[in-house]
């Protein structure tokens, strides 16, 4: 017979004669927030001092053992017992201590595994310590413990890494000692039983010895350093490792005071900013509604976008008919998705049958009639309305009732687009970025009459591809290309005032962007831009500063990179600026009379993140985005914005809204026209506010 005692609210103690099973329950995914530290402190004391007891053993209920510490309480006054504490105390236990892993044991999860005797992991179970992508390490141990099972070599892979390491590969490394079927409590009660009769072998990680390795430490130093020179945890984590070779003790310590470094930098609230805002995105109103089911997808157009589309759609497990009026365009789109998926299976992300199957999942046809059993369609067509019109004109007519119309429009308006079909309320935008297939942002545009659970349906799409979907609602480029045309005009106006395109490039990218705005848009085709510009040449407000630099390098035919040539001569795989383009460049400033003026990097940064805010401000103001960490996730996830810097919002607070509005201010007295002060960001600087105050 066993009892079972709870020690608070998320920790029991199971007594099976001398076995003790402590159980973690904190869902849903057992964080050790204060209340699992505290349990555990507790429950461990107790178990020490009691006679009966001879063995314990930890295992978690629900889909996961601790996935790591409790990421709401970072930025906090700790509260005592520490996690490095509870694994300590873990592992000074006079009796051996036994942890049955499962699900995905991170961070401070493994951390408490690694301070108990003994590891046991179930079939499917991951383990890792991705602290480096939160901005911190692992610091309650791992960096100390990880080397001792592992070897340095792998401990520092794995940390600086974060990746999720499998069980076999765990178990041939050493990070756990054995891999056992069956259900975590029982594996827990029946290995307490073992250890207790010696027949598992159990001891103390602290006081393994570790093989010195100078060698793996310099590499990943130099490699840390050429990945990462922007990043400050990565650092700090090959240091904390570096420290293994010492007494456990003095290791634990140096450890510690690294960690509580990188929590205090900057960079861990921007990373964590970032991992909240990927899942906050999900919490829309139109979650509470059913999505409707989706078999067949149709994708129309074998574009870029198109197939990349469609292939985001087989890696899925999506049964696609991708259709195509040209049929050498069809098949040209066929090639696409073979290719790209043929790319997947050379990055390992997918293997030979998975891409057979893909590929016999794959439909195409050159009349829309072919999408009459499709549970969803995305249009992926040309970008023009009458384009769109017509086609949505069609699919009303061919379309089963209740099938879902998805319009893949970067600009246009989707209410018109809606109002060429009898039923408006089944039709949305899916905003896709490109490559599709590989970028992970999906802006879900609900427009007037969208109905709820079509709009839910499109988070369920983006789900199902494992992307970060959006809610935006309609407007002229939606979220991101809304606040990318401010923010792009703003880098214009300092090209033409003397600031070079290249040197605008490199203060941005040493700010962390992916990549600076002209090296962007000779990637993805100066030709987009022009367009634009086209279409909107007639409502431009005359008192408009208009930068006409890249429309003379596209009258040339110079469209970036597939042109071979644009802001930048792309040659070979080398990229060095085009010299024609300094000169036309230097031309628009002659003909607008401007003596060029020089720029600090910090003020191409300042102006260019005051033009982003501004617009993404009037973006939350008008209700486009339901909240500013919706804006933060489009940056991050969809146009390179330095993830260590959390997105545009919360950079702004972090700079200090009035500071913000002083320096818009500031460059009013030059562009009155282009610099206003929001009054949404006037409100909050005015009233000592954040953006972040905005989110809840
Ligand atoms: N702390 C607090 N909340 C967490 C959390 C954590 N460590 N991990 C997940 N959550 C929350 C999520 O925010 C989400 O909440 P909402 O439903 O309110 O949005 C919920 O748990 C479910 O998470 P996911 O939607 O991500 O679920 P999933 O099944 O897709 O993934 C997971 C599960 C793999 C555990 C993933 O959540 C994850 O990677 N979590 C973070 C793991 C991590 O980084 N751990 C290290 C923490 S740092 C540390 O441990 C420091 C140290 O050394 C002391």
């Amino acid at each position: 017979m066993s009892e079972i005692e709870a020690v608070n609210d998320v920790i029991t103690v199971e007594r099976a004669g001398p076995v003790a099973l402590v159980c973690i329950d904190n869902p849903p995914v057992n964080a050790a927030g204060h209340a699992v530290r505290d349990g555990l402190t507790t429950a461990i004391a107790a178990l020490e001092a009691d006679m009966d007891v001879r063995a314990i053993a930890l295992y978690a209920a629900g889909r996961t053992f601790i996935a790591g510490a409790d990421i709401r309480e970072f930025g906090r006054p700790p509260e005592d017992p520490w996690l490095p504490a509870v694994c300590n105390a873990l592992e000074a236990c006079a009796k051996p201590v036994v942890a049955v892993l499962h699900g995905t044991t991170l961070g401070g999860g493994l951390e408490v595994a690694l301070g108990c005797h003994y590891r046991i992991g179930v079939p499917g179970l991951k383990v890792g310590l991705p602290e480096v992508t939160l901005g911190i390490l692992p610091g309650a141990g791992g960096t100390q413990r990880a080397p001792r099972l592992a070897g340095i070599a792998f401990a520092l892979e794995m940390i600086t890494s974060g990746r999720q390491v499998p069980a076999e590969e765990a178990l041939e490394a050493g990070l756990i000692d054995e891999i056992r079927e069956g259900e975590p409590r029982d594996i827990a009660l029946a290995a307490g039983a073992e250890a207790l009769e010696g027949r598992i072998e159990t001891r103390r990680t602290g006081t393994l010895e570790v093989a010195p390795d100078d060698a793996a430490i310099a590499e990943m130093r130099a490699r840390m350093a050429r990945r990462h020179p922007l990043l400050f945890s990565p650092h700090k984590c090959v240091d904390a490792v570096a420290a293994c070779t010492k007494p456990i003790e003095e290791g634990l310590a140096i450890e510690r005071a690294l960690y509580e470094e990188c929590q205090a930098s900057p960079q861990r609230a921007g990373l964590v900013h970032a991992f909240f805002a990927e899942r906050a995105v999900a919490k829309v109103p139109e979650a509470a509604h059913a999505a409707r089911e989706i078999g067949r997808v149709g994708v129309i157009g074998a574009g870029t976008m198109g197939s990349g589309i469609a292939t985001a759609l087989l890696l899925a497990g999506c049964p696609v008919t991708l259709a195509e009026v040209n049929p050498e365009a069809l098949a040209r789109g066929r090639g696409t998705v073979e290719k790209n998926l043929a790319g997947a299976v050379t990055r390992g992300k997918l293997t030979e049958a998975g891409r057979d199957e893909a590929l016999a999942r794959l439909e195409t046809a050159t009349d829309l009639s072919a999408l009459a059993d499709a549970d969803l369609v995305v249009e992926a067509a040309f970008e023009e309305m009458g384009v769109k019109t017509e086609i949505f004109g069609t699919l009303d007519r061919v379309l089963k009732p209740g099938a879902v119309m998805a319009t893949n429009t970067s600009y246009l308006d989707i209410d018109e687009i809606a109002a060429a079909t009898s039923r408006p309320e089944d039709v949305l935008g899916l905003h896709f970025f490109s490559p599709a297939h590989v970028m992970k942002l999906l802006e879900v545009v609900v427009a007037a009459k969208t109905a709820p659970e079509v709009a839910a349906t499109g988070f369920a799409l983006g789900k199902t591809l494992r992307k970060v979907a959006v809610r935006s609602g309609v407007c002229d480029g939606f979220i991101g290309n809304r606040i990318m045309q401010h923010y792009r005009k703003a880098a214009d106006h300092m090209l033409l005032d003397g600031a070079d395109f290249d040197r605008i490039d490199a203060a941005l990218e040493a700010f962390g962007f992916a990549m600076g705005p002209f090296r962007v848009q000779d990637l993805a085709g100066l030709d987009i831009g022009w367009t634009y510009r086209k279409r909107h040449a007639a409502t431009r407000p005359p008192e408009e500063r208009y930068v006409a630099i890249g429309d003379r390098l596209c009258q040339e035919g110079w469209f970036g990179r597939k042109a071979g040539r644009g802001y930048y001569l792309h040659e070979d795989g080398d990229t060095r600026p085009n010299p024609d383009a300094q000169a036309i460049v230097a031309g628009e400033r002659a003909r607008a009379g401007i003596a060029p003026r020089s720029f600090t990097d910090e003020e191409i940064v300042a102006r260019y993140m005051a033009a982003m805010i501004a617009e993404a401000a009037r973006v939350v103001e008008d209700g486009t985005a339901l909240r500013p960490i919706d804006v933060d996730a489009v940056l991050l996830f969809g146009y390179g914005f330095p993830r260590f810097r959390g997105g545009p919002m919360h950079y702004a607070d972090s700079v200090g809204l009035p500071e913000l509005v002083r320096r818009i201010e500031g460059y009013a007295a030059q562009d009155a026209h282009f610099w206003q002060v929001p009054p949404l960001l006037r409100k909050l600087a005015d009233e000592d506010g954040r953006f972040a105050d905005l989110n809840s």
